[in-house]
């Protein structure tokens, strides 16, 4: 009996057919769908991650509102190219409290997983008042507006509970102080400077727009400028055993 032969039980047996398939999805199934459960140990811990202060997910927020990942990557790929335009390639751990992450996929303006200290804030504030102004043959919209809504604290505790619900190890006392943190991280003489830091260590502290009050764009500005400073790579060295 050749194979197609043998095959022809199968197609003439209603039953056995049914239970072949299943085995066959069972099988891909498990190969699909096992690995998904040993995802916590592929995400190396990687000294200098944390979550992000209120003011940083607070720009997260405002970069998700305004679509920015329909232009920008937050993904380095381990290749030459990418590797010497943009620096080290990206790590899970990077992006480990991006609740949804924000890898993308369209690149009509460059990746930004590293865009952190690469410009001034003031440069950030002209790029988001005219893009054409800094970089002429720029297409990115311009986002003055940012600096013209003020914004308080009012949900923060909100979005840091919504944040450790999924997974971001927010403790009670980040989420109690959320509002101070908030307000302390563009204020570089408040009292809460230091318990900030404590809480969230290597966050930048300043006016980040230069102008009186917290607006979207100083949160933006403080998203961007920590954006793949977290981990010092000049210390790290990757674990090649896992
Ligand atoms: C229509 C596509 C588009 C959108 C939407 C867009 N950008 Fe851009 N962006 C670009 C392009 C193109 C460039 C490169 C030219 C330039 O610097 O303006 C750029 C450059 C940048 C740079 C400088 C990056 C570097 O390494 O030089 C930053 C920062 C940036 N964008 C942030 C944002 C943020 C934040 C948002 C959302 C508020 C946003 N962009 C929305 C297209 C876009």
């Amino acid at each position: 009996m050749g194979i197609l032969e043998k095959h022809k039980v199968l197609e003439k047996n209603a039953t056995l057919l049914l239970a072949a398939s299943f085995a066959v999805v069972t099988v891909g199934g498990i190969v699909e769908i096992a690995p998904l459960f040993y995802l916590e140990n592929t995400i190396e811990d990687v000294e200098g991650m944390r979550p992000y202060s209120p003011l940083e997910l607070t720009g997260r927020e405002i970069y998700i509102r305004e679509g920015c990942y329909v232009c920008h990557s937050q993904m380095i790929r381990p290749m030459r190219d990418e590797v010497e335009r943009y620096g080290h390639y990206s790590l899970a751990a990077e992006s480990m409290y991006d609740h949804p992450f924000q890898w993308g996929s369209k690149r009509t303006g460059p990746d930004l997983a590293r865009v952190g200290g690469r410009y001034s804030d003031e440069w950030h504030v002209l790029h988001f008042n005219d893009p054409q102004a800094v970089v002429p043959e720029s297409v990115m919209p311009n986002y003055g507006y940012l600096d013209d809504r003020l914004i308080d604290a009012t949900y923060i505790e909100d979005l840091l509970r919504a944040n450790r619900m999924v997974g971001v190890p927010y403790t009670d006392e980040m989420i109690e102080n959320a509002r101070a943190d908030f307000e302390a991280q563009v204020d570089p003489f408040s009292d809460n400077y230091d318990a900030l830091l404590a809480r969230y260590p290597g966050a930048q502290v300043r006016n980040f727009d230069g102008r009186p009050g917290i607006s979207e764009m100083d949160a933006m500005i403080a998203y961007l400028q920590m954006l793949g400073t977290l981990v010092d790579f000049s210390t790290f060295t990757p674990d090649a055993s896992r």
